[in-house]
């Protein structure tokens, strides 16, 4: 049996359409259902239900307001939450898949991209969270799979794309910075490479998974908007100043997952599909 965690965010909601495609059965849970903040809800609930699998989605993404009015939760559902996923996990036996994102770096290595065996070294209060929730599983589990991604985007939740898009509806002219780089990820790459590590078996492990290409947030901006009626300008992050910082440069070595055999599409086709799917599901439901 397959467990979701935080399956109504944006990856766990495409993974169970993925999941529903590949007609596999799953448990999906969200905070109603398994608050992973409660130990002992938790133990209870993945002790019942004995997963084979976990596909732990549930975190907490306010990275401003981690920073401050969010600190608590922040620490609360990203460490002590997924430390306690990660002791009813092992408990039980089950595999352990754990997101975690390219903020673990602080972004200022210029040579190359990160690899999964870099330092890392947060520059905010989310990254520091979600790396501890790594170390959290890299102490307690001896299966488990922790895949490190990047400026997510799909048709289900709230990100960059859909900011853009309905920003651009009301102002004839966006800024944007363009002094931070790094990979955005379809949430449907994402979660295929999730159910393939399974399927394949693959060595467990630290992972690295985005979509092919890099682009600061100007360049993803246009990309997003290129066919609408509005003028996107570049600024740096000094005139767009944001409460967390985060890292200049923070794009990810994929060569670890394409040596498993893993295809990854560019950004700007992972894009598309996503825009054209999405197009598709609005027109069924008019
Ligand atoms: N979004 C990005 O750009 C990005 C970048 C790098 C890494 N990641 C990582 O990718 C993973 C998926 O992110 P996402 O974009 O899908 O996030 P999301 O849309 O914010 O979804 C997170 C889910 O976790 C649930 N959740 C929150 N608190 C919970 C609790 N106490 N118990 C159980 N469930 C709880 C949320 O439910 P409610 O909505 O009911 O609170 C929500 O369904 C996360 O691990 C995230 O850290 C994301």
């Amino acid at each position: 049996m397959i467990l979701i965690t935080g399956g109504n965010g944006q990856l766990g909601t495409e993974l169970r359409k993925l999941l529903d495609e590949q007609k596999q059965a799953y448990v999906s849970t969200d905070a109603s259902e398994m608050d992973i903040t409660d130990a002992s809800k938790t133990r209870e609930f993945i002790t019942k239900l004995k997963p084979d699998i976990i596909y732990h989605c549930a975190a907490y993404t306010a990275v401003d307001k981690a920073e401050d009015e969010g600190k608590v939760l922040d620490e609360a559902i990203n460490v002590d939450g997924t430390r306690n996923v990660a002791e009813a996990a092992q408990a039980v036996g089950a595999i352990l898949v754990y997101i975690s994102t390219d903020y673990v770096f602080d972004g200022t290595r210029k040579d190359g991209m990160y690899k999964e065996t870099d330092d890392t070294a947060p520059l905010n209060e989310y990254g520091r969270t979600k790396l501890l929730g790594e170390q959290a599983v890299a102490a307690i589990m001896d299966d488990y799979y922790i895949i490190r991604t990047s400026w997510v985007f799909g048709n289900y939740g709230h990100n960059f794309v859909f900011t853009m898009q309905r920003l651009a509806e009301s102002h004839p002219q966006l800024t944007v910075v363009n002094d931070q780089f790094g990979r955005p990820t379809w949430t449907r790459t994402l979660a295929e490479f999730m159910t393939f590590l399974i399927r394949e078996a693959a060595p467990f492990g630290i992972y690295h998974l985005s979509n092919e290409g890099s682009c600061s947030w100007y360049e993803f901006a246009k990309e997003i908007l290129k066919d609408k009626k509005v003028e996107v300008a570049p600024v740096t992050s000094a005139e767009y100043p944001q409460k967390a910082r985060r890292p200049q440069y923070s794009v990810m070595d994929l060569r670890k997952a394409e040596a498993l055999g893993f295809e990854i599409p560019d950004w700007q086709t992972a894009l598309a599909k996503m825009l054209a799917e999405g197009k598709a599901d609005s027109a069924k439901v008019e």
